[in-house]
């Protein structure tokens, strides 16, 4: 346990993008309630997850990490949870079987409700609103009273995450998962999709496959991997009162741990290796995830690195570049080398979205599917020229069929965005673009594992092969 850290250090250090409570004495009752609320989620769930990252950091695997930007009250039902975790589920089996590398499932889901913006207030009709912070801290609508952060708003969110964590443990757990329902996860909007046919092909492969793995005696019943799968949760750790109230000693290691979700991230925001946000994140032993953008010099990064994760764990650190297809080439170059030189090991990831919002001709800000494929090419070919591994993708995306990001086989353009343009923050991913992304990247994963050196054990199964 670190000598010099404890859940509430982090108040003595500047701290940016945090909302400015009028109730204070409220504010201290609401953190002592949660800090007796059940834990979300357990430590030994987060080492798993650890476990399963420092593979990915070697090399063994990849990261899919996708949700809402930001998950809302108004938003809470079954069906919603269910479509993303669909939606979820068949990306992850294209990355699996066309990319045939193991996935590490990570919802951006159960506790996502806090969000940085760009500035602290909005103009509306002439009226200056303070400006929506996520439904944890107040209300997207903007009434002036409505956008008063209210303290109370963090127990709905604490029951919201309860209970939208345990359908997604029971999906995962409980059979919904099982690879011989394949095909019926595609029921739904998705049905007449582009991306839906390619999908349906694979998964008669799927079948076939399991129907020759059954003729030799292994199913569902004999072989849980087949019936069940794990999937884990994550948000960024922006609102570090929740954080610190939601923080416990495990018992079986007396590490401090966040049980808020099994990942927790730091957004490029908040960064600042001397503020509140690195502070507090330095302490749990949870796997963190840093978000990487443009104005992140390599030095900088190596000093993160130094503070989240200095006794070089694998698994501990996942670095989420996030720089716009026109920008990734420039910068993580640079970020790779340094780590590299270091000799550091991380989890590298592509987050294809934060560097790609532009405003669309009719006001709404949009990502174009283009813009967002050409970040994840550019991504693994970067890895690819510095023999690193590119290590997963995080992006915003929904169960739904929104119109939020333009382009994709559907060809959506800007006069459809108002059609159904639903985000309470960032656009996202339809299913449909989601789908079809993850077809994309398996393409792309699929030349990785083609340009890959053989190791030696393949070497030696070759040679015993003659
Ligand atoms: C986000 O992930 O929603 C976000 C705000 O990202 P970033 O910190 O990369 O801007
Ligand atoms: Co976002």
């Amino acid at each position: 346990m670190n000598a010099n850290w404890a859940p509430d250090t982090w108040r003595k250090f500047p701290v940016m993008q945090m909302p400015s409570y009028t109730d204070l004495e409220k504010l201290k009752v609401v953190e002592g309630r949660l800090a007796g609320f059940p834990p979300l989620v357990f430590a030994g769930e987060a080492r798993k997850l650890k476990r399963k990252l420092a593979n990915v950091a070697a090399g063994k695997g990849f990261l899919l990490q996708g949700g809402d930007c930001a998950e809302s009250f108004a938003e809470h039902s079954a069906d919603n949870i269910r479509d993303f975790f669909r939606v979820f589920l068949q990306m992850s089996v294209v990355l699996t079987f066309a990319g045939g590398q193991p996935i590490v499932k990570v919802g951006r889901i159960a506790g996502q409700f806090a969000k940085p913006r760009s500035s602290p207030t909005e103009t509306i009709g002439g009226v200056e609103y303070p400006i929506y912070r996520g439904d944890i801290v107040n209300d997207a609508e903007a009434t002036i009273e409505g956008r008063v952060p209210d303290p109370e708003r963090q127990i709905m969110a604490y029951r919201q995450s309860a209970a939208t964590l345990n359908l997604l443990r029971a999906f995962a757990q409980g059979g919904y998962a099982n690879l011989e329902h394949v095909h019926k996860w595609t029921l739904g909007t998705l049905k007449d999709s582009p991306a839906s046919e390619q999908y349906q092909e694979l998964a008669d492969r799927i079948t076939e496959s399991l129907g020759f793995m059954r003729a030799c005696g292994i199913t569902a019943e004999t072989a849980p991997q087949l019936r069940q799968t794990d999937f884990f949760t994550s948000h960024e750790a922006l609102l570090l009162g929740y954080e610190e109230a939601l923080t416990r000693v495990d018992s079986t290691s007396g590490d401090y741990y966040a049980t808020s979700g099994h990942m927790l991230w730091i957004g490029d925001r908040t960064r600042q290796p001397d503020h509140a946000h690195v502070e507090f994140c330095r302490g749990v032993k949870n796997p963190i995830g840093l978000k990487c953008g443009p104005s992140l010099k390599p030095d900088e990064l190596i000093k993160l690195i130094d503070l989240l994760n200095p006794d070089n764990e694998p698994g501990r650190l996942t670095l989420i570049a996030r720089f716009g297809a026109d920008k990734v080439e420039k910068h993580l170059p640079d970020l790779i080398r340094a780590v590299k030189r270091e000799g550091r090991v991380v989890v590298w990831s592509c987050d294809p979205m934060h560097g790609n919002t532009i405003k669309a001709t009719s006001g709404y800000k949009t990502r174009p599917f283009d813009a967002i494929m050409q970040e994840v090419r550019r991504f693994m070919a970067v890895h690819q020229a510095e023999g690193t591994h590119a290590g997963g993708v995080h992006v915003e995306m929904t169960g739904k069929d929104v119109t939020e990001c333009t382009g994709g086989l559907r060809a959506l353009r800007d006069e459809d965005l108002n059609d159904r343009y639903h985000t309470f923050c960032d656009p996202r991913l339809n299913a449909a673009q989601a789908l079809e992304l993850s077809f994309l990247v398996a393409e792309e994963l699929k030349k990785e594992a083609a340009s890959r050196p053989r190791s030696w054990e393949d070497e030696e199964a070759a040679e015993a092969a003659e």
